[in-house]
Parts: structure tokens; C-alpha cells; sequence
């Protein structure tokens, strides 16, 4: 009898539970190493498969997509974020391309909390403090650090994860503002205010938590100009993707005192990012560890295998993208 489970190409190390699904319902091509595949490797592995099931840590460009065997027909990615997938390449070949939305919003929108409260608290500066043994000494003027709450927070992009920001954030009695390219229905703006362009939410945003999908036009979003229009004294908080921030720009006003401090969990470069950031003392930093919590990174394999799943039954799957 002919073996009708597909070859799946998974190039990341999944989680154990997610693995072993994957081996009850395909043939798949593990990576035990973790080890990130170079594009010729890549398209190598890919010979004969019928689906890969990448992680953003692999750049399936025109090129890539191009270079991929006949064989394949679906891309079923284990990350909300498609910027690494060229959507229009992967349709003219035929592939069908799916995400994981939804189930990394919880876990995304925590981190951009623990950024936003670590930052203005000065978190990375106190933990060094402890770490080296260096504090010395409590002082009422020591360490001070800018409050997060009743502060007025400006969402970019109020899709899944920043309408979660936007609710934990009112436990923070937070004043909620927003910007996306259109304004969603008044019971998911449960109050907060829209602003139709970026450059009017700046102004409003004491904290500013950005949440839109890096795609060309969002490249730099956040330029020295539009950094000028924050109030003085602002916290910058990316738990998207690093191109929406011009880093030179970011590092200036962070120097300049523009800015209070930044909370990063994503770079541009990953995971080369610019030395600048590491040099300042008003950064905390994250390694782009949004949705790593272990309920999360299940939820992601069990969604792209269901995204899977209807596409090899000849169902339409849930989070198609193309
Ligand atoms: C996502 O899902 O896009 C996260 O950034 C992890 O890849």
C-alpha cells in the first residue's frame, strides 16, 4: 500500500509534544540539532518533500521559492510573522503558505508588558546592580525609574497582540491610544482612542508599543523624525519585528536622552544585532522570546500541523496567507 502521509521538512527543532504528532501524521525531516539551515541546504533537504514547515529564521525568498523541488505545496509556518515568506512567489509555484495567529498573542503581549515595566523601572540596571555585587547602598534618589501606570500608552498596529497589550495595560490604568490602518470596532476599542496616522498618536504615547507585521512600508517606521514627535522622555517598546525601527535613530535619542529608554525583544540583524544597544544602559533587551513560553511554542506546532493537516486532506486551511 502506498504511503499517504506527507514528507514534511520541519527545519527547527519543534517541542517534543509537537514532534511526536508530527511523526503520527507525516514523514518528517527532523532537525535533533537546531542547527539554522543555509539556503542551499535548504532546498537540498527539500527534495521529494511535500511540505516544509520553516520557523522566521529561514529566508524563503523569490529566490529560495524559485529554487524549492515541484514536490512542494505548502509552507505551513511555525510563526505569526510572514515577513520571511515571499507570499506572491510561494502562489505562482502553487504552494499554499499558513501562519499561526492567535495563539501567541497572550505570551507576545506579556513580554511587551515585562519590556514596558522593564524599561521604565530600569530593570537591566538594577538586576547589573545585584549581579555584580556592586550596590551598595539604598538611597531615596537612587535608581529612579519612570512609572508605567496611569501613563498613556500608543499601540501601533491593533491587531490580535496589541489589543491583548491594550487590555493588560488598563490593569496598569493605562490611557490607551492607538494607530492602524483602520479603526476597529468600538467593543475591541473598549475605549481606546484611534488615531487615523501615526504621526498623530506619537504625541499621545508616554509609552509607545509598536505591533504592526514588518512589510516594505513598515520598514523604519519609526525614524528620527517621527521618534521627534514623541513626548519628551518616552519609552519605545518592539516585540514585532526589528525593521519597523531605524536603529541608528533609536540609539541616537536614547543617547540624547530623547527618549527615556527602549525595551527590545526584536532586532534588526537577528541575532547580530547593532552594538549600540548593548552599550546603553537605558536598554533591556530580550532575545526575541515573544511567544517562547512552553504552552505557546505547543499551540504553535499544533496549529501549523492542523494548518497541515486540512491542506493534505484537501480542506482549506485555517490561517492560509496566500
Ligand atoms: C512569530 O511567530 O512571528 C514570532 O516572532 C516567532 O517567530
Amino acid at each position: 500500500m502506498q504511503e499517504s502521509r506527507p514528507v514534511v521538512l520541519v527545519t527547527r527543532k519543534l517541542p517534543d509534544a509537537v514532534e511526536e504528532r508530527l511523526r503520527r501524521e507525516c514523514r518528517p525531516r527532523l532537525n535533533p540539532q537546531d542547527r539554522v539551515y543555509t539556503t542551499e541546504e535548504l532546498i537540498d533537504l527539500a527534495q521529494g518533500a511535500d511540505a516544509i514547515l520553516p520557523s522566521h529564521t529561514e529566508q524563503l525568498n523569490a529566490s529560495v521559492i524559485g529554487s524549492l523541488p515541484d514536490s512542494v505545496r505548502a509552507i505551513c509556518s511555525f510563526s505569526v510573522g510572514y515577513d520571511h515568506i515571499d507570499l506572491q512567489a510561494a502562489r505562482e509555484r502553487g504552494i499554499v503558505v499558513t501562519n499561526t495567529p492567535d495563539v501567541l498573542s497572550d505570551a507576545t503581549a506579556e513580554i511587551a508588558l515585562l519590556l514596558m515595566l522593564g524599561a521604565a523601572r530600569r530593570a537591566h540596571e538594577g538586576a547589573q546592580l545585584i549581579r555584580t555585587a556592586t550596590w551598595r547602598e539604598w538611597s531615596p534618589t537612587y535608581q529612579l525609574g519612570i512609572q508605567v501606570t496611569g501613563k498613556r500608552l500608543g499601540i501601533v498596529g491593533m491587531g490580535r497582540v496589541g489589543q491583548v497589550v491594550a487590555k493588560r495595560a488598563r490593569g496598569f490604568d493605562m490611557e490607551v491610544h492607538y494607530h492602524n490602518r483602520s479603526r476597529i470596532a468600538p467593543d475591541l476599542e473598549a475605549g481606546a482612542i484611534y488615531h487615523a496616522t501615526l504621526e498623530d498618536l506619537l504625541p499621545h504615547s508616554d509609552f509607545l508599543s509598536i505591533h504592526c507585521p514588518a512589510t516594505p512600508d513598515t520598514r523604519h517606521l519609526l525614524n528620527a523624525e517621527r521618534i521627534a514627535l514623541l513626548p519628551d522622555g518616552a519609552v519605545v517598546v518592539n516585540t514585532a519585528r526589528g525593521a519597523v525601527v531605524d536603529d541608528d535613530a533609536l540609539i541616537h535619542a536614547l543617547i540624547s536622552g530623547k527618549l527615556f529608554a527602549a525595551g527590545l525583544d526584536v532586532f534588526n540583524n537577528e541575532p547580530n544585532i547593532h552594538p549600540g544597544y548593548r552599550e546603553l544602559p537605558n536598554t533591556f533587551l530580550l532575545p526575541h522570546i515573544g511567544s517562547a513560553t512552553r504552552e505557546t511554542r505547543d499551540a504553535m506546532g499544533f496549529r501549523a500541523l492542523d494548518n497541515l493537516s486540512a491542506i493534505f486532506s484537501g480542506r482549506e486551511p485555517r490561517d492560509r496567507l496566500n
